[in-house]
């Protein structure tokens, strides 16, 4: 039984591989550099754009991170309305406020600013704007969006989860802990802005856990099996780029060269794993978020060493190989090269004061994390070694207290 459904798995990940080939992946057009925010007023003028609404948080609104947008949205003489609700883990009341907000403003199109929590509350509310008829649950899963979406410009400030350029938008229901994705290549923006001055003022703790996330995007699409040439490619630049940079953008978020290189790898490791996939790794952290509340990118900088150790010698030739791209270790076995990029990312988290464990992870809620995160994993992600209900829960404890 468990054999034939293994074989349903990989048969559907080939078909949903190949069926991948008729979507359209070229990178976002992007606006970039130090500064770069402020080129955007005038480029969505350019495409006969009015009134946009902005999707950002309080947070950003606190510190005054958009104030050159305005300033420059005011000189180009494009209108604006603000959403600024959006919550870490985005909520479907958040996408639905937003979207209303757009509908009363008369909007033409979408400006999300922020990290991953505003860029997916305002793809998710921009589906919504062209498909009224399929609520947000409706969306949830794969290839649900009907409509195209309004024009969508992506601002991240986080480096980060690479929203900007991926086919996701994750949501959370605070009512029953669930958080999951929308996957359809009509959410994937047109346009992005890579600005590290943007992400200059990004606090340490914040720095290094959305910096693993992208690790993590890059690691799991380049183990699983649905890679073709460019998606390696992008990988492995995305993981060389952060183990060059993301301890130097940590103790010092003022190096721009630092900020700017993990701005770029974070859009690669996105363009890597929108086609690539990821894989059991975010399909627990994303069920932690959910009970838990814990940030995504904690969440996954604590997870995947474990997730990679599960996965033994089924992942070792391609974690070997990004051994010798991150310049981690060059010689010996695949099996040392592999085990030694493992100890890397621990490193990697040790030094950036990342925990091992969750003290937060209660014995009753095992069994549904368990089974949502399968029902995540299975059989959407080409993860090297299909886990069952037993191998997710031992590794869920492992991550324990
Ligand atoms: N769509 C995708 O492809 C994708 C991929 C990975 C993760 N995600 C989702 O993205 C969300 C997480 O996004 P995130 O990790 O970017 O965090 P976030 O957007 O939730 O932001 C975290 C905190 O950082 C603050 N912040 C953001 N940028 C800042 C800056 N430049 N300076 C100071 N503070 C700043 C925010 O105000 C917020 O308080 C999760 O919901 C996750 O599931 C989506
Ligand atoms: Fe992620």
């Amino acid at each position: 039984m468990w054999q034939l459904k293994k074989a349903y798995y990989r048969t559907f990940q080939t078909v949903f591989k190949y069926a991948m080939f008729i979507f359209d992946w070229s990178e976002p057009q992007l606006l970039e550099g130090p500064g770069a925010i402020r080129q955007l007023p005038e480029f969505i003028k350019s495409k006969g754009l009015k009134k946009v609404l902005v999707v950002t948080d309080k947070g950003l609104m606190g510190i005054h991170l958009l104030d050159p947008l305005f300033e420059e949205l005011d000189k180009a003489g494009v209108e604006y309305a603000v959403y600024d609700g959006t919550q870490p883990n985005p909520s479907i009341q958040n996408i639905e406020d937003a979207r209303q907000l757009y509908l009363d403003n008369g909007c033409e199109g979408i400006i999300a600013f922020g990290g991953g929590s505003p860029m997916d509350c305002a793809k998710a509310a921009a589906a919504r704007v062209t498909n009224p008829k399929t609520p947000v649950k409706k969306m949830r899963g794969t290839l649900k969006v009907w409509h195209k979406l309004p024009p969508l410009f992506a601002v991240p400030t986080t480096a980060g989860t690479g929203s900007e350029v991926t086919v996701a938008a994750v949501v959370s229901d605070p009512e029953t802990h669930e958080k999951n994705a929308i996957n359809d290549p009509k959410l994937r923006p047109k346009y992005a802005v890579l600005d590290p001055e943007l992400t200059v003022g990004l606090p340490p703790h914040i720095t290094s856990t959305t910096g693993m996330d992208a690790l993590t995007h890059a690691v799991e699409a380049y183990i699983g099996r649905s890679n073709v040439k460019s998606t390696e490619a992008y990988a492995e630049k995305a993981t060389k780029m952060i183990f060059d940079n993301i301890e130097k953008a940590y103790n010092d978020g003022k190096d721009i060269e630092a900020r700017e290189a993990m701005l770029k790898a974070s859009f690669y490791a996105g363009m890597a794993f929108t086609r690539a996939y990821v894989g059991y790794v975010h399909a627990i952290a994303h069920n932690l978020g959910g009970y838990y509340g814990i940030p995504h990118g904690l969440a996954n900088a604590v997870i995947l060493p474990y997730v990679l150790e599960y996965f033994g010698e089924s992942a070792h030739a391609r974690l070997a190989k990004l051994a010798v791209v991150a310049g981690v270790k060059t010689d010996g076995t695949d099996k040392e090269k592999a085990e030694a990029f493992i100890e890397a990312i621990k490193t990697l988290n040790r030094n950036m004061n990342i925990p091992d464990k969750f003290d937060c992870i209660k014995d009753e809620d095992i069994p549904t994390i368990v089974k949502r995160a399968l029902k995540e994993g299975n059989p959407l992600y080409p993860v090297p070694k299909i886990m069952n209900e037993a191998d997710c829960e031992a590794v869920i404890r492992r991550l324990m207290k």
